[in-house]
């Protein structure tokens, strides 16, 4: 948790964007596995987090835009929870420590809420994305549930994704030190591959790097032989001989910043010159991406950029044909590389995507895309400094897709399909760094994981 005036000056800024009406953020609450009393583990919020900072379930945040008052409900732990749980903070402690010095009981929410509406008072809320809260806002407000989400206040949405979107410096020390963590959990992976473990063993290893350390990873891992499988889950395989290992992982800290990164590493240690050929494609396209990224460019001109070294690597290598830039306006790409470039990282690994992707990734002036691919483009807005985010291309080898795209004849003008069909069964490669953009540039956040073909063998056969 930061000092209380980080969270003072936050929702200050907050007030002076939103013209009138109530601000209501709502924490998440415990949420049961199998039931009542076993639950996962809790996550809060993540804009309750940024404005509230306390990390408990069950509290609800108002900001009274009219009368300047910040207030908390939530319920005090009574003796019960106190002998289950040891002892725990007031509810008025709780506000203290983030500034706040109206607090009350949850029930009274309801009162202030009606009492609101009835004066026509604006009640600005969030889309919902977990059922308690969902149904809590329908017995707050009287909204039914099943259309809340069109009720969400969009002035609240494009004022919170302004603020969150540039990254303070006290935030981008916890980023780099989620970036630490993600370093040493791509390190362990790539030490501890080898023919005949299992891609199980590998992810509980890499998971226990987080846990280890009080944090969890950002997103469950994805760690593949089956990179081309875009968000694989399933860890069911041994390690074979010739293959790749797409590793995708992050870890999210205490304070729930967050880091996302991903290698491709031959499972032998040593890269084939096949191999070596696509892995050198996307690394160029990742460094191009980092090397153009700088404020003020779209990043879905850094996609288009990335998209182009990759066609020009594949035409090198005979996958592709024809005029490189024609085949990034016609999405020939997409193939290869069916998604986007990246997308901001912050307090969620994919930041602010409850608030809705278009809202975080565009804006006015830059929509998103319906072509194939470029549609999956999570961030096309122009870049500023102090915006974190990520850089992921990779190329792909996706046999249900290479099988429709021939025989619809899709794009046959620049993809040569009796190549590429050679290459079903090599699997994929993506290559993911996370970075800041800066004053003039940008920066890699964290130490770099070992990317180079050099670098990778050298850690893997020490
Ligand atoms: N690294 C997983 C994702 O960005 O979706
Ligand atoms: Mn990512």
């Amino acid at each position: 948790m930061f000092k209380k005036q980080v969270y003072v000056e936050r929702r200050l800024k907050l007030r002076k964007k939103i013209k009138s009406g109530l601000v209501m953020v709502l924490g998440n609450t415990e949420s049961p596995m199998n039931y009542k009393s076993n639950t996962y583990r809790f996550r809060q919020d993540s804009n309750f987090l940024y404005f509230f900072g306390l990390d408990i379930p069950g509290l609800v945040g108002v900001i009274d835009i009219e009368d300047g008052k910040d207030c908390l409900y939530g319920n005090d732990f009574d003796i019960d929870d106190i002998i289950w749980m040891g002892p725990q903070p007031t509810l008025k402690e709780l506000g203290e420590k983030v500034g706040i010095l109206s607090t009350h009981p949850l029930k009274e929410l309801y009162s202030t809420l009606s009492r609101s509406i009835q004066r026509g008072r604006h009640i600005h809320f969030l889309p919902p994305y977990r059922a308690e809260n969902i149904l809590l806002l329908e017995q707050l407000l009287g909204i039914n549930q099943t259309v809340i989400k069109n009720y969400a206040s969009v002035e609240l949405i494009r004022a919170i994704v302004n603020l969150r979107s540039v990254k303070e410096d006290v935030e981008i020390a916890e980023i780099e030190k989620a970036c630490e963590v993600g370093y040493q959990m791509h390190v362990t992976a790539m030490r501890m591959a080898k023919p005949g473990i299992s891609e199980q063993a590998i992810t509980g290893a890499i998971e226990g790097v987080a846990i280890g350390q009080g944090y969890m990873p950002s997103f469950p891992i994805i760690l593949s032989q089956n990179g081309e499988t875009l968000h694989n889950h399933d860890h069911s395989q041994i390690l074979t001989s010739g293959r790749l290992l797409l590793v995708d992982s992050g870890a999210e800290i205490s304070s729930h910043y967050a880091s996302d990164f991903t290698r491709t590493i031959p499972v032998d240690g040593k890269f084939t010159e096949r191999q070596k050929d696509i892995y050198n494609i996307v690394l160029a396209a990742n460094n191009k991406a980092i090397e153009i990224s700088k404020p003020e460019i779209s990043y879905m001109d850094v996609h288009k950029a990335a998209a182009r070294v990759i066609v020009e690597g594949l035409t090198k290598l005979g996958l592709m044909k024809g005029n490189p830039d024609d085949a990034v306006a016609n999405g020939a790409h997409a193939l290869f590389f069916p998604h986007g470039l990246g997308h901001m990282m912050g307090l969620d690994v994919h930041d602010m995507e409850d608030l809705g992707e278009n809202y975080v990734g565009y804006d006015d002036e830059i929509t998103r895309a319906d072509q194939f691919g470029i549609a999956y483009l999570r961030l096309g807005r122009r870049v500023q400094n102090g915006f974190v985010l990520t850089v992921e291309p990779g190329i792909y080898f996706i046999p249900a897709l290479i099988q429709k795209w021939k025989s619809e004849k899709i794009n046959k003008a620049f993809i040569n399909y009796a190549k590429v069909e050679e290459y079903i069964g090599f699997g994929g490669i993506r290559i993911e760094d996370d970075i800041l953009i800066t004053n003039n540039g940008s920066r890699i956040l964290g130490k770099r994981i070992p990317v180079t073909i050099d670098e990778i063998e050298a850690l893997m056969n020490p």
